[in-house]
């Protein structure tokens, strides 16, 4: 058998923690022919339920699966780590918004950062899904001065998909039909869902709508508020959504984006866009087949755009200011 790619997942004993696990331990990340050994991290008081997950887990007899450690300590459980998918955090309640949640889960991102840049992997990959997402990836690499800030992201694909669905069924296509898709910004009711740049059989989308009413007064609304109507309906925020996204994502980041397309990623800016580095902003990003992301360059955003761009970040810049006076940010 392959050597296992150790897979942290912090929040396991949450709803999302549960859905990612049965996903990861099937293969559904990494694909069928790599064995994967599950560390399932969560706060002390809930071990019993990490025990009662790890004997479903091995009850599943999936053939991926080679080891399941638990527990509560973030050193031990993220030692050796070649991915660490944060999933952890209180999630928002009806009414609120995710940065609402900065001064409750900042702390756990800065530890689990402090923690991975201790005993991780040199070439971990950590994803970021607790919320606000964006402003805990920040924190969690800034306590992780000696990982590459490129090896940290914020999950946005889950937005990139809503958008994705979301003009498909505009046009009465499948969502296979719609490519080139992109988010920009925060994972917050500020992101800017790009149709603009979006194809739909290889044309411009836009060509075929071409209707500003329906761009800023219902699409975009419906792609940026989705989690909040979600929680709205359900009482809880999105559970096998927000795994499903977090797989895709991490899938895509470790094996490569599909040819000729592109997905949506909170990564450091690295100066695109006129960005400031030290946010993980949404971009689209290509995955090369060495597993590098790579900001797709060179696209061109008209006023409208770049306004929204602009107040995406404004707000992030804010967040980072936030936390920044919470001392919730590490040495880098
Ligand atoms: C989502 O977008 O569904 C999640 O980030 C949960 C939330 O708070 O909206």
């Amino acid at each position: 058998m392959t050597h296992p790619t150790i897979v942290a997942i912090a929040g396991a004993a949450g709803k999302v923690g549960y859905n990612l696990a049965f996903r990861v331990a099937q293969g559904d990340m990494l694909g069928p022919d790599a064995p994967v050994e599950l560390r399932l991290l969560d706060l002390p008081d809930t071990l019993g339920e990490l025990e009662g997950r790890a004997m479903e887990l091995h009850d599943c007899a999936f053939p991926t699966l080679a080891h399941v450690e638990i527990g509560a300590d973030p050193r031990t459980m993220f030692n050796g780590v070649t991915i660490a998918l944060l999933v952890a955090g209180k999630p928002r309640k009806p009414g609120a918004s995710r940065s609402d949640l900065i001064g409750t889960n900042g702390a756990l991102f800065a530890e689990h950062g402090r923690s991975l840049g201790e005993v991780a992997a040199s070439d971990v990959k950590v994803l970021v899904t607790g919320n606000p997402a964006n402003t805990n990836c920040a924190i969690a690499a800034s306590h992780a001065p000696d990982i590459p800030r490129t090896r940290f992201a914020a999950l946005t694909r889950l937005d990139h998909d809503r958008a994705k669905h979301r003009l498909a069924k505009k046009l009465k296509v499948g969502v296979a039909a719609v490519t080139h898709m992109s988010v920009w910004g925060n994972h917050s009711s500020t992101l800017y869902p790009d149709v603009f740049h979006a194809l739909v059989d290889g044309r411009s989308a836009w060509d075929r709508i071409g209707d500003l009413d329906w761009l800023v007064n219902k699409y975009i609304p419906a792609v940026a508020e989705r989690g909040a109507t979600i929680i709205a309906k359900r009482g809880t925020s999105s559970v096998a959504s927000a795994a499903n996204a977090t797989v895709a994502a991490m899938h895509d980041w470790c094996l490569g984006t599909p040819p000729g397309d592109w997905v949506s990623m909170g990564v450091a800016s690295e100066g695109a866009y006129g960005v400031p580095d030290h946010l993980c902003s949404s971009f689209p990003v290509t995955v090369d087949a060495t597993g590098e992301y790579h900001i797709v360059t060179g696209l061109e955003h008209n006023d409208f755009a770049q306004a929204r761009i602009h107040m995406s970040v404004a707000e992030m810049a804010a967040e980072y200011a936030a936390v920044a006076a919470m001392g919730l940010l590490g040495p880098r």
